[in-house]
């Protein structure tokens, strides 16, 4: 088993560059089958949900090719041969949902394994299947497997309990060629649900309002293949800014929109770290002793789950109590375990955790429980005094493109090991 081997103290300074979004590529790739046509994306990160994705894609029938170097994806979906996806391909991704959505849209008939993915609450999806059933659609959750299928799909209104980004896309996917005009109220308003209503329209979908408190979707009859690219990833961008702040580094972080960082950046000046914009770049560096804020995430254009626990590693290093207050999954805070193995002081108490500001990490031998949580446990390494070893970085390489070579540019110390291999020593400070 691969793990990381990180030598912390070193103030990471220079510039990194951020993939394109492995949320929105997550449901951009299953929606080109929308087309029924060949499409050419490009932007899509190199990272292990997409190719487990592409797999399961390829499977139905999708001819799948390559260009520079795997970002750029070319899916001839005229001749797809199943309308099935089993349950080896999805198991460990949760974004196998949109299959449900994409071939239910364009084919009146999906069954999809049920989704696995980050292991940060229950996750159920009677969101989706609300919004399928209010579309016309009989479903059937038997043996571990999602069934959808409709004789004909007919616009509605769908109230979302919850602005759920997985269901908002899914319905807008199963919408597109639904007779007559769905709404969708309370939807998600993430920058990567905008993205795939754009792809969606450039395939020949009419969908109005994506962002804003309303999604209207006319169905049409005909959808085409189309040439796209796909937005920067908001979550890695924050990961690095975060990644200089707690390195007390320099970093400029390029390729962002810095409208989709707000919410991240507010809460970094609010702490005294230092972020300058400069038209897609945003440069964050360490100039006075940082001060602890207190955050709760929200639904965008709040602050975002996702950068939850990059955020409680960084106000673990900051001297006076922090608060942050997690109000979308239930149990997102299992990493605080490991964060603590390296010295910091954190106590959950319901859905807050109460960061008590620490003098430095040290390095010890920890383990990524999910995506995010593996981030933040890269990040303290970083930050910490020795060595710090992290196991299951197969969490990591979910989402993360190139995590070592950015990380190495910025002069970080890190290194993919096999500890059996090399008999790993880990040291102390
Ligand atoms: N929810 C329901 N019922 C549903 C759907 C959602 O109760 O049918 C609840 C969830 O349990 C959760 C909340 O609504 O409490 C929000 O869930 P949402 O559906 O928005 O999340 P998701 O679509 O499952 C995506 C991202 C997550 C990200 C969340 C929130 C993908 C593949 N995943 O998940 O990304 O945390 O939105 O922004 O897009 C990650 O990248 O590390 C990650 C976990």
């Amino acid at each position: 088993m691969e793990k990381y081997l990180i030598k912390g103290g070193r103030p990471l300074k220079g510039e990194v560059s951020v993939s394109g979004a492995k949320n929105a590529a997550l449901a951009v790739l299953p929606a080109a089958l929308l087309s029924g046509d060949i499409c050419k994306i490009e932007n899509v990160p190199v990272v292990e949900d997409i190719r487990v994705l592409l797999e399961a894609i390829e499977d139905l029938g999708v001819k799948v090719n390559y260009e520079n170097n795997g970002h750029t994806v070319i899916m001839d979906c005229r001749n797809i041969e199943k309308l099935v996806v089993d349950y080896k391909h999805i198991n460990k991704i949760r974004a196998s949902y949109y299959l449900l959505g994409s071939l239910l849209g364009a084919y009146n008939f999906s069954k999809v394994a049920l989704p696995g993915g980050c292991n940060i609450g229950a996750r159920p999806i009677d969101q989706h299947i609300k919004g399928f059933k209010s579309l016309g659609a009989e479903v059937d959750i038997k043996h571990g497997m999602v069934q959808v299928s409709a004789d004909k799909l007919v616009g509605s209104t769908v109230y979302l309990d919850s602005p759920s980004v997985g269901a908002t896309i899914n319905i807008m996917m199963a919408a597109c060629k639904a007779e007559g005009q769905t709404e969708i109220e309370n939807p998600a308003k993430e920058p990567h649900i905008v993205d795939v209503a754009n792809f969606l329209n450039s395939m020949g979908a009419n969908i109005k309002g994506a962002g804003t408190d309303v999604i209207k979707i006319k169905g049409v009859s005909e959808m085409h293949g189309s040439e796209y690219m796909i937005i920067p990833d908001m979550i890695e961008a924050g990961t690095y800014m975060v990644a200089a702040a707690i390195s007390k580094g320099d970093v400029t972080v390029k390729n962002l929109i810095p409208k989709h960082m707000d919410a991240v950046v507010a809460k970094l000046k609010e702490m005294d770290v230092k972020v300058e914009e400069f038209g897609d770049s945003l440069r964050v560096y360490y100039e006075e002793e940082y001060k602890n804020t207190h955050v709760k995430t929200l639904p965008y254009p709040g602050f975002p789950t996702d950068m939850q626990p990059q955020f409680v590693a960084l106000m673990s290093m900051v001297s006076g109590v922090g608060l942050m207050t997690e109000s979308i999954f239930e149990s997102r805070f299992s990493y605080t375990s490991e964060l603590r193995r390296m010295g910091a002081d954190i106590k959950v108490e319901g859905n807050t955790a109460i960061v008590t500001g620490v003098d430095g990490f040290t390095g010890a031998e920890v383990k990524a429980t999910d995506l995010r949580a593996g981030a933040a446990l890269v990040l303290a390494g970083l930050a910490a005094r020795g060595d710090t070893v992290i196991s299951d970085i197969y969490n990591i390489d979910r989402g993360y493109e190139h995590l070592e070579e950015k990380i190495k540019g910025l002069g970080g110390w890190i290194a993919r090991i096999d500890d059996e291999k090399v008999g790993l020593k880990v040291v102390g400070d």
